[in-house]
């Protein structure tokens, strides 16, 4: 277990000195302050497991210094000194919030025994009932990722854990899904505790580096776990803390149940969705092939009449029809997706093809655009017409985002062994949150002339190819899609 860490704050110096003799032999790590503002500096920097305040400061009273360090660390005992004879003051103070009072001089077996006791009180799960309102709150619906945010930032809060995290598995992999607390760090430690957690399909205490405990339930659903709530903390919690952890999982577990199945459902209806577009566009596909003809038509006999001006309607009503036509394509293969017809594809021809497709499309209003694609790619078994599709709704997507000028970036790498990743990346308006939760909707668009079929494609294409779509999105600084593509056909 880590080392226990004490703050002493006095104003006399012969008692800072004496204290720190006593708390030291004790095995703690002792700080001392001389005055309220050093206290107060210290105690922002750092958390402490106990405190001793001096009752009598100038100007600031210990029991003033105990209501700011509270109001950082509402849990952090504080044992306020008084000098003997002030009983009366003790007893205030603890009606104040103290721990615990110590009578000046100090009585060694005193000292020994009230800081004893305010350390070993101190748990390591701050505030149960927070602990299992959040549980209880959390059957309430929303979308996997912010129920798993959701885990995570209530765990951290209510409890002493500096990190909390959550762990799926998926396909064998121990994926973090959301994080909470002291973020930097590497996860990998956690995740190799998940792993054992999971493994041993119970609560359990792993002990990382540098003293730190890594404790972890996992997360049942459907009968097996797929994942694991994990915590670090600096202090040692105890049999009922894991308790209480284990208690905190399996409501997290339902909630994880819940949103699964809201999400099955969804997909479930949205297929039905589509199905019935299908047979719509699929309704519309010959009365446009006949508007096709009569256009075409028209168009030829006004360019032989010489009115030009006839003939020039008559191109746009043929090229609306187009649109319609590829459209009602659209919609049509969404409904049943076709076979894929893979080739062996060099992705970078391709992403630069469609570059300049996309930015044909687009009235690109001072748009600068970096390309950083990895020459060493290996070909790639793709269907290109239909990859193609995903990669240029994708490049005007961004260009449409970037209206006002910005930087577009489109890179292609080498991802994880036998994967390639394709990433658009803007420097647009970035997606609201609904945007982000509807954007795979059918039909969901933001644009006055959009379809809202662009990113249901795509995903869908990326999909039928084993890869996956990612979405990184934040309002003012812009979008980042990525694409990952397996090298070869699974
Ligand atoms: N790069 C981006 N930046 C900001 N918002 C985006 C970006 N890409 C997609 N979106 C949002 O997602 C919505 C759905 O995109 P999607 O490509 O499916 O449809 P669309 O572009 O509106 O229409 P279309 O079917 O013509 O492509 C867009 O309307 C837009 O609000
Ligand atoms: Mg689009």
């Amino acid at each position: 277990m880590r080392t226990a860490r004490a703050l002493v704050v006095d104003d006399d110096p012969d008692i800072l000195a004496v204290l720190q003799m006593r708390l030291e032999s004790m095995g703690l790590d002792v700080s001392l302050a001389g005055s309220h503002h050093e206290a107060v500096r210290l105690l922002a920097a750092r958390g402490f497991d106990v405190a001793l305040f001096d009752l009598r400061m100038e100007p600031v009273n210990g029991l003033k210094l105990m209501e700011d360090a509270h109001a950082q660390h509402p849990r952090m005992p504080v044992l306020i000194m008084t000098a003997h004879g002030t009983i009366d003051n003790a007893v205030e103070a603890v009606r104040q919030g103290a721990f615990d009072y110590l009578t000046k001089p100090f009585v060694p077996e005193e000292l020994r025994g009230k800081v004893g006791r305010a350390l070993s009180e101190r748990r390591w799960a701050r505030d149960r009932t927070l602990l299992r309102a959040v549980g209880e709150t959390l059957g309430s619906s929303g979308t996997m990722d912010r129920i798993l945010d959701t885990i995570a930032q209530a765990t951290v809060e209510a409890t002493e854990a500096e990190r909390a995290a959550v762990f799926l598995l998926e396909g064998g992999r121990l994926v973090p899904m959301a994080s909470a607390g002291l973020g930097g760090g590497s996860l990998d430690e956690l995740a190799e505790a998940a792993r054992a957690v999971i493994d041993k399909k119970m609560p359990a205490m792993v002990s990382g580096q540098e003293g730190r405990m890594m404790l972890g339930a996992p997360l049942f659903v459907g009968g097996g776990a797929a994942g694991a709530l994990m915590v670090e903390t600096p202090i040692e919690p105890t049999a009922e803390d894991l308790e209480l952890l284990a208690l905190f999982s399996s409501q997290a577990a339902v909630a994880l149940k819940n949103a699964r199945e809201l999400e099955r459902l969804r997909s479930g209806a949205l297929a039905a969705l589509g199905r019935m577009a299908a047979q719509v566009a699929h309704e519309l596909r010959n009365p446009l092939g006949g508007l096709k003809l009569f256009a075409e038509y028209l168009e030829h006999r006004l360019d032989q009449a010489a009115d030009p001006e006839g003939a020039d309607v008559a191109r746009k009503i043929n090229r609306e029809i187009d649109h319609m036509t590829e459209l009602v394509r659209e919609i049509t293969q969404f409904g049943r997706p076709s076979a894929l017809r893979r080739g062996l594809t060099t992705l970078n021809g391709l992403l630069e093809s469609c570059l300049v497709l996309a930015q044909a499309r687009v009235k690109d209003a001072g748009i600068m655009v970096v390309q950083e694609l990895d020459p060493s790619l290996p070909p790639v078994s793709l269907d290109h017409r239909e990859m193609r599709k995903v990669f240029l709704n994708l490049l005007v997507n961004a260009f449409e985002a970037m209206q006002g000028g910005g930087t577009l970036t489109l890179r292609s790498r080498l991802a994880e062994p036998g994967w390639v990743e394709v990433s658009v990346e803007d420097t647009g308006p970035g997606m609201s949150e609904e945007t982000r939760a509807r954007m795979f909707d059918l039909f969901f668009t933001t644009k006055e002339t959009g379809t809202g079929l662009g990113m249901p494609i795509a995903r869908s294409v990326v999909e039928q190819h084993g890869g996956r779509l990612e979405v990184r999105s934040q309002v003012g600084r812009g979008t980042q899609i990525r694409a990952l593509l397996p090298v070869e056909a699974p």
